[in-house]
């Protein structure tokens, strides 16, 4: 049964069993209803995508999902990325024991905190700048599905910026501007700035890739402006020029009005559509245990290509 009624300022949606409440409209809403860690039906996974498709960021409360439980979830939306784990992640550790999953934690692999030198605690600083998760690969994520396990006690929110928002919102100007522009997209871009010393092996692993600046949304057809802290170069410009718009634009992402910030509870899982949102987490005590888990289904959208 599909209804919906009216709460506060926003309506609910409930299909069959699952209540989509939306904390922010378009945006951001919470799902009720489900228990992730048994097998959902089609409907339920359904149900799912089509909110994902108007909201861009879910959130699932009370959901202890334990690995096998995350990733069996995940599958129901594609294949899973197992890539940067093999490729990048697995040369500082390997806990979790599956490469469809990435350890978002400043854990050891002997179960302790992360000294702050780690390459494991200072490689999740660079979660702290805005970004879609793999928008450097030719084929990108399209899920993340995040779940937390020990959260930290001030800090460490996830914030997420809303694309189409910061698109719909761009004076003309910038609008003319940007139109047929690409950006040039690399892995290490924030890492490299932040001083992490990567071998050249690492450095090579995802060869840059281009995108256009502009793109739409294959779903909601709403057009989103592409540009995250990956991008190093914008066609048609020189390199400073092109990195001074990238981070231009990343402010105007970034302005509070697009930005919805979750404060995390053991047991949340967070899914959102890396086409949709940028997100970043929060600075917090590195000598606080923070724990999270990722799987990400990959996207069958395509870069323009290699850049160099
Ligand atoms: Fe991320």
């Amino acid at each position: 049964m599909n209804a919906a009624k009216t709460h506060g300022m926003a309506a609910v949606i409930e299909r069959g069993a699952i209540t989509v409440t939306p904390v922010r409209p378009d945006f951001i809403a919470r799902v009720t209803g489900l228990d992730l860690r048994r097998p959902l039906s089609a409907a339920a996974i359904d149900a799912i995508e089509a909110a994902i498709a108007t909201f861009a960021v879910l959130i699932f409360p009370g959901q202890p999902v334990c690995v096998d439980e995350q990733v069996a979830f995940g599958r129901r939306f594609g294949p899973l990325d197992t890539g940067l784990q093999t490729k990048l992640l697995s040369k500082v550790q390997t806990r979790l024991g599956n490469d469809a999953v990435s350890d978002i934690s400043n854990v050891a692999v002997d179960g302790g905190i992360a000294d702050r030198h780690h390459k494991q605690a200072m490689m999740n600083v660079g979660n702290q700048f805005w970004h879609t998760d793999s928008s450097y690969e030719h084929h990108p994520f399209r899920y993340s599905i995040l779940a937390a396990q020990t959260v930290v006690g001030r800090g460490g929110e996830t914030e997420f910026a809303d694309l189409r928002a910061a698109y719909d919102t761009l004076d003309d100007a910038t609008r003319d501007l940007i139109a047929d522009r690409t950006g040039v997209f690399f892995s290490h871009n924030t890492r490299q700035w932040l001083g992490i010393d990567d071998s050249p092996a690492d450095l090579t692993a995802y060869p840059p890739v281009r995108w256009p600046l502009v793109r739409t949304h294959p779903v909601s057809r709403r057009r989103v402006l592409w540009v995250d802290s990956k991008v190093r170069e914008i066609s048609g410009m020189s390199v400073p020029e092109g990195r001074a718009l990238a981070h231009e634009l990343i402010e105007h992402i970034g302005q509070r009005e697009h930005v919805h910030a979750h404060r995390w509870t053991p047991g949340d899982v967070v899914m959102w559509d890396n086409r949709s949102v940028l997100h970043r987490g929060r600075r917090f005590d590195l000598t606080e245990r923070r724990e999270m888990r990722r799987v990400s289904t990959v996207d069958d959208s395509a870069s323009l290509g290699t850049a160099d």
